[in-house]
């Protein structure tokens, strides 16, 4: 993405380990980007390589036995980390929101939508409860709910899964965060729902000029929402290039194994080269390149040194093989 955009969001050599009996295990090892505004990056990757641990360090929200080992993340040019916990409950939800993949974890259950959704606004906005209502009604309509007022007094049993997935958006937004964090917010919904969410997010995010970080495994769906790739693979970035250039040629091996997948499903080929093999366990590969065990092209110099992420031909790319 362009260097001299307004930048709302850089992360900087991000890295993160979780202990456990047996020590210390890195799984995000030095993660780097820059999300201008109004931009959406995607980050994409097969399961376990770190998507979601490299989103909840972005706000220290990390489980217990996660630890920032290292870097920096700052919001508009002010360091995260060094905020207090006052300073970062009020950033988070305000200027930055998050949507999980499940809603039903995020909701509470016994709460009506509206007490939830009011709550939220009362918590961070001077006004009235009437106000905070208007408010969440205006919301839950902008989401696409019908018989808005009347819903506000529901559960979230009351709903289907697509519904509940739009009201936590509607939650996500309803401060007006200049950041959107989205980790697989469609995964758990079926194909037609998840491409209503998907363009609802869309365009929501145009309408208001916000930026979001876009988590994903599924690379097909990338190309609607995203202006720039980021794939992750075992906890290192090994390519990012705006959307459009990714899909046309992409450089790493890896990013070339995850759009042949998607050229066979489109074709409905019988056999699906799908990428052999499995993601490297966290703490197993010492040496060489994460990718170099499954990788079709690995040479020796693979499984030996770590390459560097470099700049070529308009991407950033971590691999020998890339001239
Ligand atoms: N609470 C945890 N304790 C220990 N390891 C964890 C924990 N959460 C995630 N990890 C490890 O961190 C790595 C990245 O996980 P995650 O970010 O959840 O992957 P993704 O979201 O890309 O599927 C995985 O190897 C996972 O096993
Ligand atoms: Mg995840």
């Amino acid at each position: 993405m362009n260097a001299c955009q307004d930048i709302v969001l850089s992360v900087e050599d991000l890295r993160v380990s979780f202990c456990n009996e047996e020590g210390k295990t890195e799984v995000l090892h030095g993660l780097s980007y820059q999300l201008p505004k109004g931009k959406v990056l995607a980050v994409v990757g097969e399961s376990g390589c770190g998507k979601t641990v490299h989103a909840l360090s972005l706000l220290k929200l990390l489980p217990p036995g996660g630890e920032i080992t290292s870097g920096n993340v700052s919001y508009k040019g002010e360091n995260i980390f060094a905020l207090s916990a006052e300073e970062l409950r009020k950033l988070r939800g305000s200027r930055i929101s998050m949507i999980f993949q499940d809603p039903m974890t995020s909701l509470n259950p016994i709460r009506t939508i509206g007490s939830q959704l009011t709550e939220t606004i009362l918590a961070h906005k001077a006004c009235s409860k009437l106000q905070a209502t208007a408010r969440a009604v205006r919301l839950l309509k902008k989401v696409g709910i019908e018989n808005a007022r009347k819903r506000l007094n529901e559960y979230p049993f009351q709903f289907s899964g697509g519904q509940r997935q739009r009201i936590m958006i509607a939650m996500a937004l309803c401060l007006n965060p200049d950041v959107l964090i989205a980790d697989e917010p469609t995964t758990a919904l079926d194909v037609t729902i998840q491409a209503q969410i998907l363009k609802l997010i869309k365009d929501l995010q145009r309408q208001s000029g916000m930026s979001a970080v876009f988590i994903t495994h599924n690379l097909a769906i990338v190309a609607d929402v995203a202006d720039e790739v980021l794939v992750l693979y075992g906890g290192y970035c090994v390519e990012q290039a705006p959307v459009q250039t990714l899909f046309a040629r992409p450089l790493h091996p890896y990013t070339q194994g995850l759009l042949h997948s998607l050229v066979s499903l489109k074709r409905k080929e019988e056999h699906l080269p799908a990428i052999e093999g499995y993601p490297p366990v966290p703490g197993s590969c010492l040496s060489g390149c994460p990718f170099a065990p499954r990788c079709p092209q690995a040479t020796p110099k693979c499984r030996e040194a770590l390459p560097a992420l470099q700049e070529k031909h308009g991407h950033k790319v971590r691999c020998w093989l890339v001239k």
